[in-house]
């Protein structure tokens, strides 16, 4: 098949299922302009905000290549609880950072070295939310993956609850239950297929797929959707549940579209990811990214972009603390 039909038919794929995803609940595109978050937010109070930020970044990763793919899920962690306010980064008795489903969050030493530089810098401007949402792209970027413009302005919320923070996505949803998530925070079934894709880099803990491999079925047998051969290297892998084990089990460290094709093989690592395939709402999509690596690459930055801007605070709604990990 020539590259212009796979690509027609990929076009008319995300049409079909952006119109199954069912109407955006979010404000329509002429009002998200309006969303109070502007590119030139810092441009006169912190000119050198991003820069500080991505040589940051860049450093940190070059210590530690693996902080690369925890840095993009932290920004998901905290946008996906209270909107993309900062909330995760809080660590008193009872925040997010406490709920077990943060357990293996990382990189909270990256963004407070970076507000540390910042308030040097810029004492009370750039805040916590607009850090880590920088911080995800450049990472992204860093380690392969694209590079997308982002709009500043968000401000740090006020609250941060361990008991909300356990209704971010572990792996044992059903697929309506990850679409009816997605579509609460303005993101449509397109966004949930493409930005599953992070997976295509970082870890998980052997904990968190154990069941899957082990006892998943009453007569004590793994999950029958795992293709055999990768069913045993897991089983030897993980035994412990503090282990790890790479999400991407093919090419682990590099940010292309093969998770989507491990998700053809039944190699997908989480449950939710094999079952994006086997579901007939996002398997043709599954399908379309896994044959073409630029449309993945292209639309990871587009869907990144929105869930950047998911329920942010915007003016007086929320604070810039001066350090992330502490309200002031
Ligand atoms: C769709 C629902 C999602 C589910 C169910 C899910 C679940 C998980 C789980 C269980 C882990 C491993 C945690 C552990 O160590 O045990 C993980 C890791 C990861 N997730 Fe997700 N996730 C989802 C969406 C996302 C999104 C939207 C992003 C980013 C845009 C993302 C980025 C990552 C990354 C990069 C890692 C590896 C982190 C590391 O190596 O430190 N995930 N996810």
């Amino acid at each position: 098949m020539g590259l212009s039909s796979s690509l027609s038919i990929a076009i008319f794929l995300l049409y079909f299922t952006s119109v199954l995803a069912g109407p955006d609940k979010k404000k329509p595109d002429y009002l998200t302009q309006i969303d109070g978050l502007d590119t030139d937010y810092y441009r006169k109070t912190c000119p050198k905000a991003e820069e500080i930020i991505s040589k940051k970044v860049k450093h940190w990763i070059s210590k530690d290549y693996t902080l690369g793919a925890s840095l993009l899920r932290l920004h998901f962690h905290d946008c996906a609880i209270r909107g993309c306010d900062g909330s995760v980064l809080v660590n008193t008795t009872g925040s997010e950072r406490y709920a077990k489903a943060s357990k293996t969050l990382r990189g909270f030493d990256v963004i407070d070295d970076i507000k540390a530089e910042l308030e040097d810098k810029c004492p009370k401007t750039v805040s916590c939310a607009d850090i880590l949402t920088a911080v995800a792209r450049d990472a992204t970027h860093e380690i392969g993956g694209p590079y997308w413009s982002l709009k500043y302005g968000r401000k740090d919320g006020r609250k941060s609850l361990a008991e909300e923070a356990e209704g971010v996505p572990m792996g044992r949803e059903s697929v309506t239950g990850l679409i009816q998530f997605f579509q609460s925070k303005g993101l449509t079934l397109l966004d949930l297929v493409v930005l599953s894709g992070a997976h295509t880099i970082g870890r998980c803990s052997c904990g968190s797929i154990q069941y899957r491999i082990y006892n998943y079925t009453e007569y004590g047998l793994a999950d029958p959707s795992i293709d055999l051969k990768f069913l045993n290297f897991l089983q030897r892998k993980c035994r412990q549940a503090s282990e790890y084990t790479e999400l991407d089990a093919v090419t682990p460290t590099i940010f292309d579209s093969v998770y989507y094709k491990n998700l053809q093989q039944r190699m997908g690592l989480l449950s939710t990811d094999q079952m994006l395939y086997a579901d007939s709402r996002t398997g043709p999509l599954v399908k379309a990214l896994a044959a073409q690596h630029n449309l993945f690459y292209q639309q990871f930055g587009v869907s990144m972009k929105k869930l950047s801007k998911v329920q942010v605070l915007t003016g007086d709604e929320g604070e810039v603390r001066t350090k992330c990990f502490a309200f002031n």
